[in-house]
């Protein structure tokens, strides 16, 4: 099965004073998805925006909002999320107990869901979720922060929710330190969506940056 693959730059690298017109570019650029993170500060160590941002940014494009909550607990603000303008929600494996029951409150709520699992936490948390997941999100830095190294170790990851999920319309989308350079390897290893933050607002050329990096991954994907 060839997969689509999918390039969601992720406005946490964007110029927060322009923040409008830089999804305007990204949009215009070809991004495929807009990927927006979400941050409290607790879970993460770091605090970036929330819901009124995404309302704001909402009437700038009709794209995919993909929204990754590094938020806990996520569970009570899943509708908010959702009435801001989430298209996909995105939640954290490590966020909290009930990881079934948050994943059905978002298709509850008419959304695709996804889980994050953080570097450190085995592909094998999800087995017994697949049928409530429309997306995994392997984090290839730790959360937190844009513009840190991708780590190789997750190839084996990605390659294993490739096998565990075979025969599933589930995505699987790779975050964090994300290129040109090691997209054909998240592809190869079965990623079909790509975030890239700083890779894409530190490029002279948003359109030239997010077609080099859906090539190489469309050269290798699986
Ligand atoms: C990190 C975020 C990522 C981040 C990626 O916690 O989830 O989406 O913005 O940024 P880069 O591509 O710069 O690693
Ligand atoms: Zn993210």
């Amino acid at each position: 099965m060839t997969r689509s693959i999918r390039v969601a730059p992720s406005i946490l690298a964007a110029d927060f004073a322009r923040l409008g017109d830089e999804v305007r570019a990204i949009d215009a650029a070809g991004a495929d998805w807009i990927h927006i993170d979400v941050m409290d500060g607790h879970f993460v160590p770091n605090i970036s925006f929330g819901l009124p941002v995404i309302e704001g940014i909402r009437p700038v494009t009709r794209k995919v909002f993909d929204v990754h909550l590094m938020i806990a607990p996520a569970e009570p603000y899943l509708e908010a999320f959702a009435r801001a303008g989430a298209d996909v929600i995105t939640i954290h494996a490590e966020a909290g107990p009930h990881l079934d029951r948050s994943l059905q409150a978002i298709r509850a709520l008419g959304k695709k869901a996804g889980v994050a699992l953080n570097p450190g936490t085995p592909a094998s948390v999800l087995r017994h979720v697949l049928d409530r997941l429309d997306l995994i999100l392997v984090m290839t830095v730790n959360p937190g922060f844009g513009g840190q190294a991708f780590i190789p170790a997750m190839l084996d990851k990605i390659a294993e929710l490739r096998d565990m999920i075979r025969g599933r319309n589930i995505d699987i989308e790779v975050d964090g330190g994300i290129t040109a350079a090691n997209a054909a390897d998240v592809a190869r290893a079965g990623a079909n969506v790509l975030v890239a933050g700083s890779a894409v607002f530190r490029a002279k050329d948003y359109t030239t940056e997010i077609r080099a990096i859906r090539t190489a991954a469309s050269s290798l994907a699986v």
